[in-house]
């Protein structure tokens, strides 16, 4: 018999097949499994999602991930000794929700992972919910260390940075978002994707750009190379990230052609260094000033940093002693590492708050949309 929520939440926007169980402890939702399938191995030879292959990739994927998402999910329950035999049988008997992202993200990913989610809730007559993949992210803020619900004080101020959005939402409750600042041109994870690819470095560029970055912040070297902060102080709170990608692009060119080197390859690592120095203090200056803006316009209790980019240490803890000088009693929170990249427990716990809500679907009222906007 079905009682409590259990929700079987998909995630495919972008380059992860993700899908996850979530269900409810204490009054507050758990992760009960999360099963991450990346391909990121398969675009690191083109230096960048590919999304035909992505999506192909996604289609290969989605089942195995989907089962064992499902057959992982009752070894973490302590209340259930039930032995299931296969995946379809719990689906049966335990799982009460569908939620699955609907956009915003590439429509050729995005379609697997919706078609998956609402053919399951047509065949098993189940409830589904649509989530925007930005909400997800805001919503792995929620989620501790060891995958319990936790709570967050409103207003939040929410800052969230992938390789697709960056962008700034006062959330006033759950489900009532205010986006205040995004971005004109790139996201912050696209320009580090890029920077790495000028560099002649692997994808994704984030880890590999913070980590040489790191490298020559330990070593307090002499700054030669400054990189402009684009419209830090044009008085919105929009960012734009495509003249610090061309800076670093100039700067690199300036470099092979001082040098006669005929390849990326010739520069230097303690080069390499400096250059994801001076992009990542361009960046972290950008992120700091645009929220400390915001929280001043808009006073909230929290802030939420989240998204791939909330990976990154050093953006983590310049944006966390900013909270903190502007006012100590304003929350600073990031998601677990495990769960700043794209993952379908993000989505679940989402879909959590919508169900509590009374916020579900038939799995013919709903749409996928590669642009959704958050709303
Ligand atoms: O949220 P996410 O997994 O996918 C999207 O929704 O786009 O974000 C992926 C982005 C990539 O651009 C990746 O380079 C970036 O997050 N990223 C990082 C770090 N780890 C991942 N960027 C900076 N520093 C990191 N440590
Ligand atoms: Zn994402």
């Amino acid at each position: 018999m079905k009682e409590n929520i259990k929700i079987l939440a998909i995630e495919t926007s972008c380059d992860e097949t993700a899908a996850a169980v979530i269900g409810v402890a204490n009054d507050q939702p758990i992760i009960l499994s999360n099963i991450i399938s990346s391909q990121i191995d398969l675009h690191a030879k083109t230096g960048g999602v590919v999304p035909e292959v992505a999506s192909r990739a996604h289609m290969e994927a989605i089942l195995p991930v989907v089962a064992e998402a499902l057959l992982t999910s009752t070894t973490q329950d302590s209340n259930n000794t039930v032995e299931y035999q296969t995946a379809i049988e719990l689906l049966n008997k335990e799982i009460t929700h569908v939620a699955v992202t609907a956009g915003p993200g590439l429509i050729g990913s995005l379609l697997v992972g919706f078609n998956a989610a609402k053919t399951l809730a047509y065949a098993k007559s189940l409830p589904i919910v649509p989530i925007n993949h930005i909400e997800g992210h805001l919503y792995s803020a929620f989620l501790d260390e060891s995958g319990k619900g936790r709570d967050i004080t409103f207003p939040i101020l929410a800052l969230t940075v992938s390789g697709g959005h960056t962008s700034l939402t006062l959330v006033a409750d759950h489900g009532e978002y205010k986006v205040i600042g995004e971005t004109l041109d790139d996201a912050v994870g696209e320009a580090y994707d890029k920077v790495a690819k000028m560099l002649g470095l692997g994808y994704p560029g984030g880890p590999i750009i913070s980590k040489l970055a790191s490298q020559f912040r330990a070593l307090k070297g002499i700054v030669n190379i400054i990189f402009p902060r684009p419209i830090i102080n044009d008085g919105s709170l929009n960012f734009s990230f495509s003249g610090l990608k061309t800076a670093v692009l100039i700067q690199v060119k300036k470099i092979l052609a001082e040098n006669n080197f005929e390849s990326v390859d010739q520069i230097d690592q303690s080069v390499q260094e400096e250059i994801a120095y001076a992009f990542e203090e361009a960046v972290a200056d950008v992120l700091v000033a645009k929220m400390k803006k915001a929280i001043e316009k808009h006073l909230p209790r929290s802030v939420v940093f989240a998204g791939g980019v909330s990976a990154n240490g050093y953006l983590r803890q310049r944006l966390k002693q900013a909270v903190s000088k502007i006012d100590e009693r304003i929350v600073f929170l990031a998601p677990h590492r495990t769960l700043s990249g794209d993952n379908a427990a993000m989505i679940g716990v989402a879909a959590y708050y919508h169900i509590k809500n009374d916020q579900i679907n038939k799995w013919n009222e709903i749409q996928v949309d590669s642009n959704l906007e958050l709303s």
